[in-house]
């Protein structure tokens, strides 16, 4: 099997992306381990540290750590969610393989010195999970920011568009990062980030949900109301009357913040480019002033450009 693989690991979800296709987890971990199961629950030993990852852990639900927070990265709870990501993908990870790993991290928190710690941070990790041992000493690993993966992906198809002013719009489950890259460069000064991703209106929607029905559902619930229009429960169907009015003050905030983004860059850009698991909530909801292409898989998009990166990468 390809030895390369792209992972984006989000606030929210994960997604990883190699030769075998995409694959996507909620990035939830906790520390609180039941002792005794009848189920098969497994966890992930990070550097010595008990953890469990993705469905197991919302499942649980107790002592989920905070992703939203800048300790969160490189910590062994992250390094789970990433052996987590590996054991989903059958890899063999000796120490003289050569695995080619290009990783997303939020471009707020990407700088080249972060990028390097933090390859540096993962090769000298060992982690346990279902009695594999994956160690990354042997592997080649580029850090770079969460959006770039977008841009990439994009350009596989497109690759006349390569060094135009390209702008890119990642909607994220917590937070909408902007990015701008020229001549093919990333420009990290122009970066921007708000905290107003998808989760808000799937919050919202939950909210109105339970006015309507009394019921409490979830946000994997309320984005089935949001992109097929019902849900079944014990084989009736429910709806949400008023979807617009819950999605459309969420899209034309939305919309001014890209619109703002768009006319404080250093140079007008040429392309604008769309992607991030959030477009397929507000398709349809959205109006803007400049053309957007959405990308074509956005939920996905960035590992799969990641993927494209490190096939493009010589050893
Ligand atoms: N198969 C899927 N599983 C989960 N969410 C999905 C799926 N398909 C689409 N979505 C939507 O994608 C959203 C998550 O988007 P995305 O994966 O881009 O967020 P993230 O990268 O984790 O967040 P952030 O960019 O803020 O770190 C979910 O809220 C949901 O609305
Ligand atoms: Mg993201």
């Amino acid at each position: 099997m390809d030895n390369k693989i792209g992972i984006d690991i989000g606030y929210g979800f994960t997604k990883t992306y190699n030769a075998d296709g995409g694959r996507i987890f909620p990035t939830a971990v906790t520390k609180v381990v039941p002792l005794v199961t009848f189920s098969d629950l497994k966890p992930a030993f990070v550097n010595n540290e008990k953890f469990l990852v993705g469905e197991n852990a919302l499942r649980e639900g107790k002592g989920l750590i905070d992703t939203r927070t800048t300790t969160f990265l490189r910590s062994n709870a992250w390094l789970a969610v990433l052996g987590y990501a590996f054991s989903q993908n059958s890899y063999d990870l000796e120490p003289d393989n050569d695995v080619v790993i290009v990783l997303g991290i939020p471009p707020g928190e990407y700088s080249r010195t972060a990028s390097e710690e933090i390859s540096r941070s993962i090769k000298e990790s060992v982690i346990l999970y279902d009695n594999r041992r994956y160690v990354f000493a042997g592997s080649t690993i580029h850090v770079i920011p969460q959006g770039a993966g977008i841009f990439f992906s994009y350009m596989k198809d497109n690759q006349d568009d390569f060094r135009n002013n390209v702008a890119v719009i990642d909607i994220g489950h917590y937070t909408v990062d902007m990015l701008f890259f020229s001549g093919g460069k990333y420009i990290e000064g122009a970066t921007r980030s708000s905290q107003i991703g998808i989760s808000l209106i799937l919050d919202n929607i939950c909210r109105a949900f339970y006015r309507k029905y009394r019921l409490t559902i979830r946000h994997k619930d309320a984005y089935k109301l949001v992109t097929q229009g019902k849900i079944i429960i014990l084989g009736e169907p429910y709806c949400i009357d008023d979807m617009s009015d819950i999605v459309s003050p969420y899209a034309s905030q939305i919309s001014s913040l890209i619109h703002g983004f768009f006319e404080n860059l250093p140079n007008r850009p040429e392309i604008g480019i769309i992607g991030g698991g959030g477009v397929t909530s507000l398709r349809g909801f959205v109006k803007l002033k400049y053309k957007l292409q959405i990308v074509n898989d956005p939920v996905m998009a960035n590992a799969i450009g990641y993927w494209h990166y490190a096939r493009g990468i010589e050893r």
